[in-house]
């Protein structure tokens, strides 16, 4: 077990970048070298594709590729035949809403919440009229307002779209007992829940939730880009009609008809991203190895350090968004007399990388906070106390030059 925080030796981008100050970890985390190595072994050993060869390198690749499906299903405490691999959760939450259209009737409804990134939002829009779409709104500690959600269930509720983790707010929703009251009041009703900021802030095992279904990204857990799963119930897994068919998913295609293979492979068609999905076991089998209790309350703490430090620093000047009972690894502020995008620009002359503008949550921002961008910085396994000491006082030398003089 690995028990030390920062792991900063463990990412080769701080020997490239010494000085870097990383504080963009819920858009997308850096990358250990044990991930590199998988990837690079993948290409410099056994460079074929999956499931077609009947050569060495060819078997060899597909069976990295499938065990690497088993270390996720163990991972998630599931099975193998439950995860879908695919380049992300927003390919995976748009999968599930193609995969379902024709299963929408005129009287159904979907609800989704303010909290949603555009991923967990527009997929989910498109599927029905504008009346039959409900945008749950939030508490004042920026919750979700679970009275208005279970009220809108009905017999006609097709679907719920929630995060686990809110990517602005870092908030985390209390998914299990929310997807029970849901499917205590209609247990047809499909739960689809988004983990791309869960995964390594607490332990997403998707059957603690009444949940049909779960996406998350591997590059948002030190795996590489362009790789994530989908994750759902066998059954609600069958509903789904391919929405991409061609190689690799097909059992037998003739002039008149075509079968898909078994799950999970009807839904993976064409040559794969091997390489990421081998990249995605090492982050896993790289995750496996950390203390994650320790690594959560090193990532917690450190942002509940920052919430502290950012408000005796700015007082009524800030504007926090995330509920101090309820941090996890991500904050977002309004600071005023100094724009998000021009914060953002000054950090960034001082090597230190922070988000700024409406972080893929439009709604949440312009209708529900009323700003139309904020500051966010979020942390990952690397980061220490002596970033965050840093980027506040490059924040304050930032709102000093930018505030305009009082006359
Ligand atoms: C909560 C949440 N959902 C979905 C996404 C989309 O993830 P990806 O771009 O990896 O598909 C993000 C990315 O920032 C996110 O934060």
């Amino acid at each position: 077990m690995t028990s030390q925080f920062s792991l900063k030796k463990d990412f080769p981008i701080f020997v490239t970048r010494p000085d870097l100050v990383y504080l963009d970890n819920a858009a997308t985390s850096l990358t250990p070298s044990c991930v590199l190595k998988a990837m690079d072994d993948y290409y410099s050993s056994c460079r074929g594709t999956v499931t077609r060869g009947v050569y060495q390198i060819s078997e060899e690749a597909t069976s990295q590729y499938e065990s690497v499906r088993e270390r996720t299903a163990v991972f998630l405490n599931t099975k193998p035949e439950q995860i879908i691999f695919m380049p992300g959760t927003t390919h995976g939450l748009n999968m599930i809403a193609s995969g379902l259209r024709d299963d929408i009737k005129p009287h159904h409804t979907i609800i989704t919440t303010a909290l949603n990134h555009h991923a967990h939002f527009v997929p989910w829009q498109r599927l029905v009229d504008p009346d039959h779409f409900f945008v749950c709104p939030l508490t004042d500690t920026l919750g979700i307002d679970e009275d208005f959600l279970l009220t809108h269930i009905d017999e006609n509720t097709f679907l719920v779209a929630l995060p686990l983790i809110s990517n602005v707010t870092g908030g985390r929703i209390d998914a299990p007992s929310l997807t029970r009251k849901i499917k205590d009041i209609n247990p047809r009703t499909l739960i689809v829940l988004d983990a791309a900021q869960a995964m390594l802030n607490e332990s997403v095992t998707p059957e603690d939730y009444s949940c049909d279904f779960l996406c998350f990204s591997g590059h948002k857990m030190y795996g590489p880009t362009g790789i994530g799963v989908l994750w759902g119930k066998t059954e609600a897994l069958s509903l789904l009609e391919p929405f991409v068919v061609g190689g690799d998913m097909i059992t037998e295609v003739t002039t008149t008809h075509t079968t898909y293979r078994a799950l999970p492979h009807r839904l993976e068609p064409g040559t794969p991203n091997i390489s990421g999905v081998i990249g995605l076991g090492a982050a896993i089998d790289y995750i496996g190895n950390l203390d994650l209790s320790q690594l959560h309350n090193h990532k917690h703490g450190l942002i509940a350090y920052c919430f502290d430090e950012l408000q005796n620093a700015f007082g009524d000047d800030i504007t926090i968004f995330s509920d101090p009972g309820n941090i996890t690894s991500i904050l977002s502020f309004a600071l005023k007399g100094i724009h998000p995008h021009d914060l953002a620009g000054y950090l960034d002359t001082h090597n230190i990388c922070v988000r700024a503008g409406n972080h893929c949550a439009q709604p949440l921002h312009y209708e529900f906070l009323g700003i139309p961008a904020t500051t966010r910085i979020s942390v990952g396994a690397y980061t220490t106390r002596a970033d965050i000491d840093f980027f506040i006082n490059k924040t304050k030398e930032a709102r000093m030059l930018y505030q305009k003089p009082t006359v």
